[in-house]
């Protein structure tokens, strides 16, 4: 099973620290997993997703490209439009999106539930969106409201989705969720959702990250992916296991 480690850069950096960082980044990671025997067998084991702001999408997408990462890395966003192309401004559409090989989108994030006003119907409708285009929704939800979420997304919709469960004491906080509780949440999530992959959020480090491993697919990272150096460490602990 392939693991995610999804970056989400939230509302930080600019156009000029994108390509510092993607160097950055490939120099630690290349530095750390060095001696990994092989770098195809991690590849396989490992999806890095960066979710940028919408404005350092094209940007990242082109210093992306042409990389040879010792892991697979894809490209993510933070959240799309609940409509389709059409009359609404402001909202960036996954039609939009076309041509810069996003692979991903979170949507629900519980900044996005609290100072958006998101509801569980909207998240749904995006969920519907994303799938149009065949982007996958990474579904973001604290234990509350597992449940009606997925009752608000449609049955044939849910297992394709991924889901992440992020508690909110424990997002920015340093307050890094209890293992046992995250297992718990995961079983939870796979019988409401189907057998989806299943990752934790919430002040995820290169020092906790395996805990998590052992009970989840993979792991949201906010804080601990703005230094490249640090999220580098952090994606190499997951292949190269202490
Ligand atoms: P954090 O954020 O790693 O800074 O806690 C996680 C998230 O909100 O996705």
């Amino acid at each position: 099973m392939t693991k995610l480690i999804i970056a989400n850069w939230k509302s930080n950096k600019t156009l000029a620290e994108v390509q510092p960082w993607v160097t950055d980044f490939k120099k630690e990671l290349d530095l750390q997993l060095a001696s990994v025997e092989s770098a195809l067998a991690a590849q396989a084991e490992v999806q890095v997703i960066i979710s940028p702001g919408l404005l350092m999408l094209e940007t990242l997408s082109r210093q992306l490209e042409g990389q040879r990462f010792p892991v697979d890395v894809a490209l993510g966003i933070q959240d799309v439009s609940p409509f389709g192309a059409g009359a609404y401004t402001g909202a960036v559409s996954v039609q939009n999106l076309a041509g810069l090989a996003v692979e991903y989108t979170l949507v629900g994030h519980s900044e996005r539930r609290r100072y958006f006003h998101e509801t569980h119907q909207e998240v749904a409708q995006k969920v519907d969106q994303a799938l149009q285009v065949g982007i996958t929704p990474v579904v973001c939800v604290d234990e509350a409201y597992i449940d009606e979420q997925a009752a608000a997304i449609s049955r044939d919709q849910l297992e394709r989705c991924v889901v992440a469960y992020e508690p909110l004491a424990a997002i920015g906080t340093g307050q890094n969720a209890d293992v046992g509780t995250v297992k718990g949440i995961v079983e939870h999530v796979k019988r409401v959702f189907g057998d989806v992959p299943v990752i934790y959020g919430g002040s995820v480090t290169e020092q906790n990250v395996l805990e998590y491993l052992l009970v989840a697919q993979g792991v949201l990272a906010g804080s601990a992916s703005l230094d490249p150096a640090h999220f580098a460490r952090l994606v190499a602990a997951t292949v190269r296991p202490a």
